[in-house]
């Protein structure tokens, strides 16, 4: 038996990760002591909230929370959920239909799409994106159908044009806003335009919402939910990861339409026994109790947003301000485009010792661009812009 992974079949649709080439080049560089502005992955720095660290040790003790969990996710935890959505978007949902938890956002898109979409189904997203938007519809075996997104407007045009022409129906609409890698942010009547259109064709609805919270100079994000008629379509989902630094705790929810929720239950209930039941009692503190360090987290991103942006361009680099997320999407440098986002990235890193995601790694549509996470803090953020002008003008 041969172990070439190639030959397995789902894995054998699965191209190799471009990001590995970064991380690779970045460990050998620091392996040589080399001290490398990591401004890659987007994972968060920032420690989680004490209170929700204090709840889980707490709950740890306890030997009753030490057996298998509901697959759907603890009531108490389900209701907690939808009075946030109340309280934050003035949305009705049913925590015992129109709500799970899952084990990150994910989890979640994975299972989805897994539990919905069959062969040969088309899926319309925006590219370049988040890489399970593409490659989990490829794994459930659907099509994905790429629209371009250099800004929600056209992202919008290319969608009317696609229901036009598709002689397919479009069973879901995957979308994504605030939007990695882009960090393009969209207001209420953008969602309901989508609604509109979608509920038109017959078309379900999943938005990720990972950057609910990572708002800046004031900007809200709008959650789907809250165009009226959006739950007979749309299910959202909701990360923890970002809006309380708990990355590394895996827990998200999806809320919505309790049809799509109900399949995602049932799949999940064959292949999980849910969160550690710790992190889903300290998750409860983290949405009762912690907003207001889900804010200073957003203004922690912001800072380092201005610095990062007035550096590149004080680089001779200039770069668009995001109003949300937690990235810096940059065109390359106009001498620097023939040769792709990959080489670029592994001449920045070699000469100005600064980790950027290649937009190839977003899919096609992400080439010619690279994304910088605003994940190092401010003095380090500086000593980056330094090396880039530095890199740019010996280049
Ligand atoms: C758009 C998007 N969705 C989902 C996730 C993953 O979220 P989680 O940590 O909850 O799985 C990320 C993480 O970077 C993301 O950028």
């Amino acid at each position: 038996m041969s172990s070439e992974p190639e030959e397995f079949y789902r894995i054998a649709k699965l191209p190799p990760y471009v990001f590995a080439v970064i991380n690779e080049m970045k460990a050998k560089a620091r392996a040589a002591q080399l001290d490398v502005v990591d401004l890659g992955m987007g994972n968060p720095d920032g420690a989680t909230p004490r209170p929700v660290v204090n709840k889980l040790i707490e709950a740890a003790r306890n030997p009753r929370n030490h057996r298998y969990s509901m697959s759907k996710g603890i009531p108490r935890l389900r209701e907690e959920i939808c009075a946030h959505y109340k309280e934050k978007y003035n949305v009705d949902l049913d925590p015992a239909t129109e709500s799970i938890v899952t084990i990150g956002a994910k989890d979640a898109l994975a299972h989805l799409l897994f539990a919905v979409i069959g062969p040969g189904d088309c899926v319309a997203s925006p590219n370049p994106a988040y890489p399970i938007h593409q490659w989990g519809v490829i794994m459930a075996e659907g099509h994905s159908c790429m629209l371009p997104m250099p800004d929600p407007a056209t992202f919008l045009q290319a969608l009317e044009d696609l229901y036009k022409r598709s002689t397919k129906p479009i069973k879901m609409l995957l979308i994504s806003f605030p939007h990695n890698p882009t960090t393009q942010s969209v207001d209420l009547d953008f969602m309901k335009q989508i609604v509109k259109l979608a509920a038109h064709h017959g078309t379900m609805i999943v938005h990720d919402f990972a950057y609910a919270d990572i708002c800046f100079d004031g900007y809200k994000a709008p959650s789907i939910l809250e165009v009226e008629g959006a739950k007979e379509i749309a299910v959202e989902i909701y990360s923890m990861s970002k809006s309380f630094n708990m990355a590394g705790w895996r827990v998200g929810f999806c809320v919505g339409n309790p049809r799509i929720i109900h399949a995602l239950a049932r799949i999940k209930s064959y292949l999980d026994y849910g969160n550690f039941q710790p992190i889903q009692i300290a998750s409860i503190i983290a949405l009762r109790e912690c907003q207001a360090d889900t804010q200073k987290i957003a203004a922690t991103y912001q800072r380092r947003r201005d610095v990062l942006v007035q550096g590149l361009r004080r680089a001779g680099w200039p770069v668009e301000s995001p109003r949300a997320s937690m990235f810096v999407w940059a065109p390359i440098p106009e001498k620097f485009k023939a040769g792709g986002s990959l080489e670029f990235s592994k001449l920045m890193l070699e000469k100005a010792l600064v980790a950027a995601s290649p937009g190839i790694g977003f899919g096609p549509m992400g080439e010619g661009h690279v994304r910088f996470s605003l994940i190092e803090n401010l003095h380090r953020t500086r000593q980056a812009t330094a090396a880039i002008k530095r890199f740019l003008a010996e280049a």
